[in-house]
């Protein structure tokens, strides 16, 4: 029998591991003491049908459907994983700054009711606990309804089962005969496996104002349009009420898969769906995508002596007042210019920036980072005419397999002259478990081994007397949405 004389002793000791047993699973031990063990149907289901089903199912890219008990049990330890370690579900930002629309990350406590389900055994629960099963269309099918124009590719392309990456594009006429606005539009690709990522351009038509469209301005080239891209986890864009992405009669449509053999020969013919709004409907905003990459593209206007003693070197013959960026001096895979943009050394970790001051008042619907293998972080923050320095977005575990769009549930309102800046951080060292060799020097260049770190921004500017109606919506007198 141990008296209480023997104990005294230890009593210290057993007081330390106490309090730092106590501090460290505050969240874990207080709520199963008043609560009973989570389980499936009541705690867990509901999680995975908000922030999992949406990928895990049937006839989806994802390895395993999360539908149900039976779907879920086997999964259970690496579901535990991917939650706490925040790999799953895809959401790869700082949680703590800013509002997004369709925000499928998990709370702290809902991290915790997953881990306690795994640690309490994964029981099932009472099947009258259990939410109705929710009910997905098939992803050969339209998310949003049926659209009222489907363009699909005319030739396709092969995918051979093994090989490098490649870019090929089509182009298309989807025959429009007016200007239209878009509701809503999505990719399906054929080959959903082999695609790593797709675009969509609107190929504009001669003369079109496209500084009236809201194109240019220092952050895209030439008289092409982002209508959408499709990437895992990205493939429909709708435009809340109000906005559009404009479609100009005489547009053609240029598809630009990128296609990743995988070890399978397949073939994809992907097509492009669009929900129109009614004729005569004008919507008040047109939406239009910036880059704001460390890269090519807005160097000519905000770097322009760099480019131009670049672009000299390479042999380009400019005169001195040329008016703009020389049609095809972009070549991507010129090493000078590579390694101007983006010049990442082997063992190293580099930061890139880059300015994009707004030419007009606007506001910023939503980002999503950009970079490649090496990619590890990406910011973007606005700096205020004042001076002042507003994080919008901070991508803290940026990873290249997931290109994600964040929403900005406010869309953020700023007004010209307001800098948009982006900080892109690449780890070229052993660390980076993505990292397929950190003894290479890398640069800018669109195939998966070369670099890029931009940030695609979907834009809509403002005249200045919308300006002002907008900021006067807004109750809060100043801009940052977080205050
Ligand atoms: C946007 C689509 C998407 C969402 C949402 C999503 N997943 Fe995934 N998940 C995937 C894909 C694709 C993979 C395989 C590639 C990878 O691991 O990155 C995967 C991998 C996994 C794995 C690893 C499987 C293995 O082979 O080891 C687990 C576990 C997992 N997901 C659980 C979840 C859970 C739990 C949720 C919700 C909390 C979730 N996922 C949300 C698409 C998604």
């Amino acid at each position: 029998m141990v008296t209480a004389r023997q104990l005294t002793g230890v009593t210290g000791l057993v007081f330390a591991i106490g309090l730092s047993i106590s501090t460290q699973s505050v969240t874990q031990a207080q709520a199963p003491a008043a609560a009973p063990a989570p389980t499936f149907t009541k705690d867990v289901l509901p999680i995975l049908q908000r922030s999992c089903q949406n990928c895990h199912r049937p006839g989806t890219p994802a390895p395993m459907s999360l539908l149900t008990y039976q779907d879920a049990r086997p999964w259970a330890r690496a579901i535990k994983a991917k939650v706490t370690s925040r790999e799953m579900p895809p959401w790869h930002i700082d949680r703590s700054i800013g509002e997004y629309l369709q925000d499928p990350s998990l709370s702290d406590r809902e991290v915790a009711l997953i881990a306690g389900w795994v640690d309490g055994g994964a029981p099932e629960g009472r099947a009258s606990d259990a939410p109705a099963p929710r009910v997905f269309p098939a992803s050969s099918q339209w998310t949003y309804g049926e659209p009222d124009l489907i363009v699909r590719m005319e030739k396709g392309f092969k995918i051979p089962a093994e090989g490098p990456d490649f870019l090929p594009e089509e182009v298309v006429d989807p025959k429009l005969t007016e200007d239209r606005y878009v509701k809503w539009v999505q990719i399906i690709p054929d080959a959903h496996r082999a695609v790593h990522h797709a675009h969509v351009y609107v190929d504009l038509p001669e003369g079109t104002d496209t500084e009236g469209l809201g194109l240019g301005m220092g952050s895209n080239v030439g008289n092409s349009m982002d209508l959408i891209e499709y990437g895992a986890g990205n493939d429909a864009d709708l435009f809340p009420d109000g906005t559009t992405k404009v479609l100009k009669k005489g547009s053609l449509f240029r598809f630009e898969g990128h296609y990743h053999p995988y070890g399978e020969e397949t073939f994809d013919r992907m097509r492009v769906g669009i929900k129109f709004y009614p004729k005569g409907v004008v919507p008040k905003y047109a939406v239009t995508s910036h880059r704001i990459r460390t890269g090519v593209g807005n160097d000519w206007v905000l770097n322009r002596e760099r480019i131009e003693d670049l672009l000299l070197r390479a042999g380009y013959k400019l005169s001195i007042d040329e008016p703009s960026m020389p049609t095809g001096a972009l070549i991507a895979e010129n090493p000078l210019h590579a390694a101007a943009l983006l010049s990442i050394p082997p063992n190293s970790v580099v930061q890139h920036e880059r300015f994009w001051p707004l030419p007009k008042p606007a506001l910023i619907v939503s980002f999503q980072p950009h970079m490649h293998f090496r990619g590890s972080r990406l910011l973007l923050e606005a700096i205020h005419p004042d001076g002042r320095r507003e994080v919008l977005t901070s991508a803290t575990h940026y990873q290249q397999n997931w290109q994600i769009t964040y929403k900005y549930k406010t869309p953020h309102l700023f007004p010209a002259g307001t800098i948009l800046h982006t900080v892109s951080i690449h780890d070229n060292t052993a660390n980076n478990k993505h990292n397929p060799d950190p003894t290479a020097w890398v640069g800018w260049g669109s195939r998966t081994m070369d670099e890029m770190g931009h940030g695609w921004t979907d834009v809509a500017f403002l005249t200045d007397v919308q300006y002002k109606e907008e900021l006067a919506k807004r109750k809060a007198p100043t801009t940052d949405s977080r205050q």
